[in-house]
């Protein structure tokens, strides 16, 4: 496995791969690896002949200075993780390699955007499909894996994908759990030993919501809020139940459902879903 840190370097590599017919498959993350990004990893070895991976904590989507700081950086534990799952390059780029220069286009995703993750962070998105974008561009992966832990940055990066005509297939990969139930996150090893134990609150509060789907949404949502509320050192930021795929309130029949939160467990932030299939139309 190679490290580059330049773009120009990445690009050199990338534009040889393409020439020679490699098919590249590419895993952007912001590092502290878990099993849930070598899955990811592990994916893309398997079904492309080259595979990239990114580790860069992006300035641009954190609208939290402290977030921002305290997001764990291990880079070289994630490199020796990264030599035995089949990566190819690991490329760690310093901010000044992404953002030569402020950047100053907008993303607007519109209702996508305006609930959940792009409500509550206010920029988080533009950063996102900032990166994201530049990574694409220096990378031109045939396919790039993204883990359905972020379901809103999945369709965010879908409706990117479509509207600036990205030539790859985008991989979503389902999230991958702790034995009691807990999404993995870079950000739990943040949390102190209290607030993981009641870390698995909120995957038990998620399928409490589930169980009670065919009540309602209003139902749904209430019995998860009710479970959660017994458990004072857990500050819930949000809990929706949402059309899968417009990620809007309004339940379009045939499709699948998505009950998405984020909560605040000692200092850290932690967000997670399930995913319920819809019901054929009688
Ligand atoms: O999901 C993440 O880790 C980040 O949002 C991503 C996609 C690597 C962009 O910085």
């Amino acid at each position: 496995m190679e490290i580059l840190e330049t773009a120009a370097a990445l690009q050199a590599q990338t534009e040889t791969w393409r020439r020679a017919g490699h098919r590249i498959g590419f895993v952007p993350t912001m590092g502290a690896l878990h099993e849930g990004h070598l899955q990811l990893v592990k994916a893309a070895a398997a079904a492309n002949d080259v595979v990239v991976v990114s580790v860069f904590v992006n300035p641009t989507q954190f609208n939290n200075t402290e977030d921002f700081k305290l997001y764990p950086r291990v880079l070289d534990t994630d490199a020796e993780m990264l030599r035995a799952t089949g990566c190819t390059v690991l490329f760690a780029p310093t901010p000044e390699q992404i953002y030569p220069r402020p950047t100053v286009l907008q993303f607007d995703f519109g209702p996508l955007e305006r609930v959940m993750e792009g409500a509550h962070r206010p920029g988080h998105f533009n950063g996102v499909a900032t990166v994201v974008s530049k990574l694409f561009h220096l990378v031109r992966p045939h396919r790039a894996y993204f883990g359905q832990k972020d379901w809103q940055q999945v369709a965010i990066v879908r409706q990117l994908v479509q509207d600036l005509s990205f030539d790859l297939e985008l991989v979503a990969a389902p999230t991958v759990r702790e034995a009691d139930g807990l999404a993995m996150s870079s950000r739990n090893r943040r949390l102190a030993a209290e607030a993981r134990a009641s870390a698995p609150r909120l995957y038990q509060a998620l399928q409490r919501a589930a169980q009670q789907l065919s009540a309602g949404p209003a139902a749904a949502r209430a019995a998860a809020v009710a479970f959660l509320r017994d458990f004072p050192d857990i500050e819930l930021e949000y809990l929706e139940v949402a059309d899968a795929e417009t990620l809007q309130p309004e339940l379009q029949p045939g499709h699948a459902v998505v009950i998405c939160l984020a909560a605040w467990l000692g200092g850290v932030r932690l967000i997670d879903n399930v995913v319920v299939a819809g019901r054929k139309e009688a």
